[in-house]
């Protein structure tokens, strides 16, 4: 079985959560490598709505290990809810299928209150973030002076640890008008999970080193966007982690040589949530219909996405930085009924995408007038059903991007797809 890395070719909120799902059934191992709660993840099965923010979507799929790697920062509270709540849907949780890396970073109490006081204090220079505390805790991360899943399990010099943090964070946190945490208040709110969280703790190296030399399929589902990417993103309007498909291999350790397929997941236009350019946002009445017939609300913070026309720029953009090698576009079934569309397929003067926000905040994009269609996808499970209009759409992307779209998203339900590749059990 093939290791397969999924990312976001746009903004996030792409919908891999669905395509993760679908290809989980093909893979022993899901994994997630970056990022914490504030990915949300919304499935549809059986008619039921369930919203992952931190366990791998993989985790509804029986017989697949769910595995939290050391590149994910981990909410202990948080990651205990969504444990409660798949078990009282009647999902397996249990530690052979639930594993933590005891390398992960926490996201504690000091991290959610300073990523929310920042935000609350830049005003219109805010960034936007879910206000989980990401942010914080992956700069703790990299000034050497974060804790881990592994210290707090071990707890020999905890209290000394949280007294440092607080001695550091409670005097930003005063300085932004907030009042400092008791450092026996954050021992209070950790004790309960820790014995709770030894069991899902684990070296997760070795583990997915096993799962390669068995030839089990190991499937890395990234959160967010590629412009979302600490480095490759829309910077400063990006979140703290790489989200790119390099991140993969640093988030769960894993060498590159290990990987066979990258697959790109795009919507079939552009949304955002959150501050930062977005070259092909949409102001009108247009953006306001995509909106609400793509039901483009946050999974996570229930905010209202940005919508705008599909940017191959972008998206072209994208393939490159995670060396792409398949596309999934999803949501096409939103498009029916919007008119002529467009497609941008570059920025005046230049060739690219920019590399920094403010460059990008200022490009004009050229857009590419195409026809639309009306009618509805929902139905459609093969190629020759879909209208020629959204076929020459595909198609288009596929010349704009250089990539082949291997799956197309026409509703929300977990069978609601077109397979155009045997990768994903297509002929
Ligand atoms: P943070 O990740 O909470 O620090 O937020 C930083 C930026 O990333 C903000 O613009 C958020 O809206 C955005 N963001 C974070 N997670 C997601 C996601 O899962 N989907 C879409 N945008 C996200």
């Amino acid at each position: 079985m093939a290791n397969i890395i999924i990312v976001g070719a746009q903004w996030g909120d792409e919908g891999k959560g669905k395509v993760v799902d679908l290809l989980a059934g093909r893979c022993r191992w899901v994994v997630r490598f970056q990022g914490g709660n504030n990915a949300g993840h919304t499935l549809v099965v059986d008619g039921q709505k369930v919203v992952l923010h931190l366990i791998p979507s993989g985790i509804l799929q029986p017989g697949v290990r769910c595995v939290i790697g050391n590149g994910v920062v981990l909410d202990p509270g948080v990651f205990l809810h969504e444990v409660d709540a798949l078990a009282a849907r009647g999902t397996n949780v249990g530690p052979e299928r639930l594993l933590v890396s005891t390398e992960a970073h926490l996201i504690l109490p000091w991290h959610r209150a300073l990523d929310r006081a920042r935000e609350r204090s830049k005003g219109d220079a805010r960034i936007g973030t879910t206000g989980r505390g990401i942010g914080p805790c992956y700069e703790d991360k990299a000034g050497r002076r974060g804790i881990r899943l592994a210290d707090l399990l071990d707890g020999s010099d905890l209290r000394a640890r949280v007294v440092a943090a607080l001695e550091r964070h409670n005097a930003e946190l005063q300085s932004l008008g907030e009042p400092p945490l008791s450092v026996d208040a954050v021992l209070a709110e950790l004790a309960p999970c820790v014995e709770r969280l030894r069991p899902y703790a684990r070296a997760v190296p070795a583990l997915l080193w096993a799962a390669h030399r068995a030839g089990e399929g190991i499937l890395f589902e990234g959160a967010q966007g590629t412009f979302l990417d600490v480095d490759h993103g829309t910077y400063p309007f990006v979140t703290s982690s790489s989200t790119v498909a390099g991140g993969a291999c640093a988030g769960s350790g894993v060498g590159p040589t290990v990987i066979d397929e990258v697959i790109g997941i795009a919507k079939a236009y552009a949304t955002r949530v959150g501050s930062g350019p977005f070259p092909t946002e949409l102001h009108d009445a247009l953006g306001e219909r995509l909106r609400a017939v793509g039901h483009e609300f946050g999974a996570t913070t229930g905010r209202a996405r940005r919508c705008g026309w599909f940017d191959a720029t972008m998206v072209r953009h994208a393939v490159m930085v995670n060396g792409l090698t398949r596309l999934a576009l999803t949501k096409l079934d939103v498009l029916s009924g919007m008119g002529p569309l467009r497609i941008c397929t570059g920025y005046y003067g230049l060739d690219g995408v920019p590399g920094g926000a403010d460059q990008l905040a200022r490009v004009e994009p050229i857009y590419e007038d195409v026809a639309g269609w009306d009618a509805d996808l929902s139905a459609c499970r093969r190629w020759e059903d879909l209208p020629e209009a959204c076929r020459a759409y595909v198609a288009r992307i596929e010349d704009l991007t250089g990539v082949p779209v291997a799956l197309l998203g026409v509703g929300p339900g977990r069978d609601a797809v077109i397979v155009r590749d045997p990768l994903f059990g297509g002929t």
